[in-house]
């Protein structure tokens, strides 16, 4: 168990495009176990692999209150989408500050497991925006972008 240095928004390793994982090694695990006591140490419901400085396709999310029913993603992909939510956002590479970003209300993602088996993960509200906003990062982008209006500072802890 370790936590991991999270990288923050200029840094550079954030903006890069992420690439797929091709074989499950002793050395990922262990940057998936960290990956999750990094998400958890920080209160956040998701972490992608580029904000730990490692430019893989990767996100751990948790949006479970009790903290306890980790998602882990290896390569995802959307593949389904609908609806609408608005609402506010924050990210644990630009903290202390939050913003309104509309995403799909639900979203289907496919994926490989920890096993490399290919999974399927369905969500909506803030399952959907975790699972948009995570895969994100994969690419480069950051929710910053696409805030509508300012961004604003954080009053309570509430960061993705
Ligand atoms: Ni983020």
């Amino acid at each position: 168990m370790a936590i991991r240095n999270i990288r923050e928004y200029g840094d550079e390793v954030l903006v890069k495009k992420c690439k797929e994982v091709k074989e499950m090694t002793p050395r990922t695990r262990e940057l998936i176990e960290d990956m999750l006591d990094t998400m958890y140490e920080a209160n956040g419901v998701g972490l992608a692999a580029p904000q730990v400085g490692v430019l893989k396709r990767i996100v751990v999310i948790d949006v479970s209150e009790e903290r306890e029913e980790p998602i882990i993603l290896i390569n995802p992909r959307i593949v389904e989408s609908s609806g609408e939510q608005s609402g506010q956002e924050g990210c644990l590479s630009v903290p202390g500050k939050c913003g309104i970003v509309t995403r799909p209300n639900y979203v289907k993602a496919v994926a490989l497991d920890v096993d490399m088996n290919p999974i399927e993960v369905e969500g909506t509200e803030l399952l959907a925006r975790a699972i948009c906003h995570e895969l994100d990062h994969l690419d480069g982008h950051i929710y910053v972008e696409k805030v509508e209006g300012e961004l604003m500072d954080v009053v309570m802890e509430e960061e993705e």
